[in-house]
């Protein structure tokens, strides 16, 4: 079975509520449709109603098994939504009457649906940039307690199977901190190899990237990846971590035999930790590019509850796909 399938099988095993803030986008419309057949999640769309129906209807599509909200309706659940909005964001100036506007957006609506609990996560990105969609979500539903920052990282299914998993790579960040420090460096390692057991259902094999392997070149840049691994490892003792490891001792054991001997992780990693968003970023393309590789993602980690954010250019299957796996998430 395929990785997207898989994903959709166990997300049929989670009750999950799903809110689409980008209601009239078309994409949309035609992925809720056919989540909503397939059986693998319960599908919120915002939108006005009768819009929403008549262009349900342009495009002989049937959207009555999913429930649609109109965010500038002054409703009960509006007001509880922006509520929430003034008692979250008040410390950071935002009064009632702000709230009460920030809550009539679609996106803001969203992530407050998500963390007031009416619905386990959230979808969106197909009409908006990256920014527009994290922005609310970092602002209201936050990290996970015991994390502080949110990355974005890729499932790369290769098609060749010598490297990572059965040629299943996960790396990370690819997609939200431009710059991020040894702590937060270790922090994304720990949240990747979490959303790698609980998504993929394999061990963690998690190897932090650098220009250097264990010692090799020295610079303030290796050093900060050195003390991100003994933080990491501390923070989640119960994964294989290591670094700081070149991206060759890392997949191929020839390589790590010379290079790392001593290292456990260097040879078969399975998660790779980029040291900045440069290079985890221009790293999954030259991978996806190059090596022919299919890029699932960025699936978000670290925030409390399940956001992720879709590419403007996402296909109807781009949607469903991350539907399945924001459901799983939420599971
Ligand atoms: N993790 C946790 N919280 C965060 C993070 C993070 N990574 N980034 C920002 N925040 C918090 C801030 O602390 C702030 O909280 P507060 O308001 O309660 O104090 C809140 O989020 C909003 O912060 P802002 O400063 O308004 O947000 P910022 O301008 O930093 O934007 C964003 C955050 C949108 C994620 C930004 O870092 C960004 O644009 N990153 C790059 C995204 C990108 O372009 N990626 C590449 C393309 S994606 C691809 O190719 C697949």
């Amino acid at each position: 079975m395929d990785i997207i399938e898989s994903f959709k099988q166990k997300a049929r095993n989670i009750d999950s509520r799903i809110v689409l803030p980008e209601g009239k986008d078309d994409r949309i419309l035609q992925a809720a449709c056919q989540i909503k057949q397939e059986g693998i999640a319960d599908i919120i769309l915002l939108g006005d109603e009768s819009e929403l129906a008549s262009r349900a209807d342009g495009l002989g599509l049937d959207i009555s098994g999913c429930r649609v909200i109109n965010p500038s309706s002054e409703t009960e659940e509006r007001a509880e939504l922006a509520e929430l909005m003034y008692e979250l964001r008040h410390h950071k100036g935002i009064d009632r009457e702000k709230a009460r506007k920030k809550s009539s957006d679609p996106l803001y609506f969203g992530t407050l649906m998500v963390a007031a609990g009416k619905a386990d996560g959230m979808v969106a990105g197909a009409a908006n940039p990256t920014g527009r969609v994290l922005r609310p979500a970092l602002q209201t539903i936050k990290t996970r307690s015991e994390i502080s920052i949110v990355s974005g990282a890729f499932i790369m299914v290769l098609p060749r199977d010598e490297f990572g998993e059965k040629g299943i790579l996960v790396m990370s960040d690819c997609a939200v901190n431009p710059e991020v420090n040894d702590d937060e460096l270790a922090e994304i390692a720990v949240s990747t190899a979490q959303n790698t057991k609980k998504l993929l259902d394999i061990d963690p094999v998690v190897a932090l990237l650098s220009f250097s392997t264990k010692g090799s070149a020295r610079h303030p840049l290796v050093s900060k990846v050195r003390r991100a691994t003994n933080k990491a490892r501390k923070l989640a003792p119960e994964f294989e971590i290591d670094g700081e490891l070149q991206a060759d001792a890392a997949l191929v054991a020839e390589i790590a035999s010379s290079k790392a001997p001593d290292s456990q992780v260097a040879g078969r990693a399975n998660v790779l930790i980029f040291p900045d968003l440069q290079s985890g970023n221009i790293g999954y393309k030259l991978v996806q590019r190059l090596a022919g590789a299919e890029a699932i993602g960025p699936i978000l980690q670290g925030m409390d509850r399940p956001v992720n954010d879709l590419s403007r250019g996402c296909s109807v299957d781009d949607v469903v796909s991350l539907v399945a796996i924001t459901a799983l998430q939420s599971g």
